[in-house]
């Protein structure tokens, strides 16, 4: 029977991987494309409401979970008020607290990642955002005294050099590919209210003359026209989210796994949902967005491209804390880095990204890391001789 349940826990823990795996190609091309696309309105959509709405569907996920976990522990008679009750009191007393540090770093790292995304091509920014490996790597060294071997050291050390090559800025590649595949609709101004509503892009011709100016611009006046992707506002941002997700995560897992209070996952994510709703009212909705959201109303530019994005991001957060108690937060973002490979496949496709050797050697160095780092380390003590005592 515990063989089976062995086999049964890795079986879950494996549909786990793979299904962040996807959520997490999906969430970065589907949060990149609710950026680049034209939005509804007058106006795109405030990102602080898309993460304060994540955090809403996980709390209410989270709340449901932890009912139907606590009512199997109670007689079928007992009176909701004290399931409830039950509920409340592993939420708020004890070292729930805890969780509002966490709650913070990951309200800033999900801020970050729509700053990062509107400003890098999908690609970019998951091979950037590997650095979290390293970051989660040295605060699993610190925070939970994890030790790691020489070999997993190297691997890191040559994903960070894969990172830096894929930073390097490449200007004329992107010249040259712009002059062959023409320009891609996400390079122009997003919106009338971008464009302080000089061009009207509800009439073709306008959108047409607007493309052949910046055109002939590209072509005479080097670097390209880019007014709204910015390169090394989105890089920082990637770069400091991964830092900012290491510390989250690994912080999280250290709760969840050495608490004394042995806390269940779906409490700590009630928690962790609590003071992260309060968090992105305060950082994001009021002091971030707050002027525009006064002017424009809270769901100014939802369409369902944006509803998409914020269930997937739910979806993906609600994975990452059961793949975080199976496994632990290196293998969560290990899976995570193969997604860059079909990030590039639906990138080519969809928006004309373009390889370049500097591209494809960076990448190739960091799933070079990736494969490296997740082979088992050498045991350097010889398990005991087996001794057959007659
Ligand atoms: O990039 P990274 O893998 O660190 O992202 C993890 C995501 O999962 C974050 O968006 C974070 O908000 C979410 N998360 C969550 N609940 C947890 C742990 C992570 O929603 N318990």
């Amino acid at each position: 029977a515990k063989a089976v349940a062995l086999r049964n826990n890795g079986f879950a823990r494996n549909l786990s991987l793979i299904t962040l795996t996807f959520q997490n190609s999906a969430l970065i091309l589907i949060m990149h494309y609710s950026r680049i696309m034209p939005p509804s309105g007058d106006h795109r959509y405030f990102t602080s409401t898309a993460v304060l709405l994540n955090e809403v569907i996980k709390l209410a996920v989270a709340l449901t979970l932890a009912i139907y976990e606590t009512s199997k522990t109670l007689a079928p008679s007992t009176p909701a008020t004290v399931l409830f009750e039950q509920i409340y009191n592993a939420v708020f007393s004890g070292d729930g607290w805890k969780l509002i540090l966490p709650a913070a770093f990951y309200t800033l790292q999900n801020l970050l990642q729509y700053v990062a995304v509107e400003n890098l091509d999908p690609v970019h920014f998951q091979v950037l955002y590997q650095v979290k490996i390293l970051t989660t790597a040295i605060f699993s060294v610190v925070l939970l005294r994890r030790h790691l071997g020489i070999k997993r050291w190297v691997s890191l050390c040559v994903l960070t050099f894969g990172v830096s090559v894929v930073s390097l800025p490449s200007s004329e590649t992107r010249v040259d590919a712009l002059l062959l595949h023409g320009i891609p609709d996400h390079y122009f101004p997003r919106s009338k209210h971008e464009l302080g509503q000089a061009v009207d892009l509800s009439t073709p011709d306008t959108h047409l003359t607007r493309r052949s100016a910046t055109y002939e611009g590209i072509a005479n006046d080097l670097p390209p026209p880019d007014p709204l992707m910015n390169y090394s506002v989105g890089a920082t941002a990637a770069v400091v989210a991964a830092v900012v997700s290491g510390l989250a995560g690994v912080y999280f897992e250290k709760l969840l796994k050495e608490s004394p209070s042995q806390t269940s996952v779906w409490i700590r994510n009630i928690q962790l949902s609590f003071y992260s709703i309060i968090a992105a009212t305060l950082g994001g909705v009021i002091w971030q967005d707050g002027s525009g959201i006064r002017e424009h109303g809270f769901f100014e530019g939802y369409n369902w491209v944006v509803w998409a994005a914020i269930g997937l991001q739910a979806a993906g957060g609600l994975i990452a804390s059961i793949v975080i108690r199976d496994a632990d937060n290196i293998v969560k973002n290990f899976a995570t880095s193969i997604s860059i490979v079909i990030s590039f496949i639906v990138s080519v496709w969809v928006f004309e990204f373009t390889v370049t050797v500097t591209f494809l050697l960076g990448t190739s160095l960091v799933l070079l890391a990736t494969y490296l780092y997740s082979i088992p380390e050498r045991s350097r003590h010889r398990p005991p001789a087996v001794r057959i005592v007659s």
